[in-house]
């Protein structure tokens, strides 16, 4: 066949048969010429304050939904994860160059607010009957860092969207009223009439669009976690593997992507844009000046406490997450949470992913696991029948994964 027909008939084959449900595809993006598969996993086991969920994770590493769910295994028996969303603001921003009295804009700020309100009400009577809206103006004067600059930073709360359009449409509205207020209010003079707004969109930095999970437990429970360590000397040295991604930046990033395994799974599964969230926790984990792990350990009194904090975005109404058939799926799999709820079900995930990772790390090492996992793969590389997987499968319990002892077990099978 040739080349371009091979091609053809590859991307053929990925269409849906239903071709509705492949126009709902076709029409996410441009130029869509066919689906990209990634395995659709679920977590089970998974309790959040006292609730236990089956949770949807949609990942294409192997090992992340393995990891996901022998930590929720183990943290079932000792009462589950807790969870709270510390808060659910997000921000916008304008960011425009004006040259005229500071004083001036400050003193008159109270008014420019009620006309930036009142000019998005048409915008905002939506989201205001769902329990959101605008929460308020700053005005941010940004004169030392680039002349001219400031920045009108608004929050808003976006109930159970995600928000990003609701947001960006406000802001867009705020920028033409803000030109208007500056060309027609009576305190400014001529000269202070122009202003050049530069951009108008949302912050991906959402500190206080933050969520905090933890597991905590007696020392002695964590004694079966390896057969070498007491469950104190577990701890301990789990403790010192978080602090070591707290000074260094190297392993941090290592890290703290682990524990975006989990979120980024849950985010994709229902619909949500993990783009957004990863950029989030990132600057946020730099908060400080120093990037540094999202996660912490506490050891007092006999008892171990590992907590997760990080900002997560997400929604559950609006995008894709009503439109992509399994994101809405994976939204009902979930029992319908609000975005509060499933904020906290994304972060459990991202603790529960954290707590695996180090747990190998300070004990057996990753490989074993990945390699147990990365086993399929290889042998579909070799095309392997399923009579030869079974085989492999027994042996490879016993011995070694690698690309090499695979190819050689492989080999020695077809040999016979
Ligand atoms: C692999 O996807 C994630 C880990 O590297 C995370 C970590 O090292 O903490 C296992």
């Amino acid at each position: 066949m040739d080349k371009q027909v091979e091609s053809m008939e590859l991307m053929k084959s990925f269409w849906h048969l239903d071709t509705k449900v492949q126009k709902i595809f076709d029409e996410f993006s441009e130029n869509t010429i066919s689906n990209f598969y990634i395995p659709y996993g679920v977590a089970p086991n998974v309790i959040v304050n006292g609730v236990t969920h089956l949770v949807p994770l949609v990942i294409e590493e192997s090992s992340v939904v393995a990891a996901a769910s022998s930590s929720a295994k183990f943290w079932s028996n000792l009462g589950g994860f807790k969870a709270e969303v510390v808060d659910i603001v997000k921000i916008g921003q304008l960011h425009f160059l004006w040259k005229g009295d500071k004083e001036k804009l400050v003193t008159v700020f109270d008014e420019l607010k009620l006309a930036l309100r009142q000019s998005t009400k048409h915008i905002t009577a939506n989201m205001e009957k769902r329990g959101g809206g605008i929460l308020d103006f700053e005005l941010i004067d940004k004169i030392d860092l680039m002349e001219d600059y400031y920045q009108i930073r608004v929050s808003f709360d976006t109930a159970d969207s995600m928000g990003a359009n609701f947001i960006n449409s406000c802001l867009e509205e705020f920028a033409s009223e803000l030109k208007s207020f500056f060309r027609t209010h009576e305190a400014f003079d001529e000269d202070e009439r122009d202003c050049l707004v530069i951009m108008s969109i949302l912050s991906n930095y959402t500190p206080d669009c933050l969520v905090r999970t933890w597991v905590e437990c007696e020392l002695k429970d964590l004694d079966s976690l390896d057969e070498s360590l007491t469950g104190e000397e577990f701890a301990n040295k789990f403790q010192l593997a978080v602090k070591i991604a707290e000074l260094d930046v190297y392993r941090a990033t290592t890290h703290n992507k682990g524990i975006f395994n989990g979120i980024d799974a849950v985010a994709i599964a229902t619909g949500n844009d993990f783009r957004a969230i990863e950029a989030a926790g990132h600057a946020y984990a730099s908060r400080d000046g120093q990037y540094k792990s999202l996660s912490s350990v506490e050891i007092k009194d006999g008892k171990f406490k590992f907590i997760l904090e990080v900002p997560i975005a997400l929604g559950t109404v609006g995008g894709l997450t009503n439109l992509h058939p399994l994101a809405k799926h994976s939204i009902e799999m979930l029992g319908n949470p609000t975005a509060r709820e499933l904020m906290q079900i994304a972060a459990v995930l991202g603790l529960a992913n954290n707590f695996a990772a180090i747990r190998s790390l300070v004990t057996k090492g990753i490989q074993i696991g990945h390699m147990k996992m990365h086993l399929m793969n290889i042998l579909n590389h070799f095309e392997a029948t399923n009579n030869e997987k079974e085989q492999a499968v027994e042996y490879f319990v016993a011995h070694k994964v690698s690309f090499a002892n695979v190819s050689e077990f492989i080999a020695n099978l077809r040999k016979k």
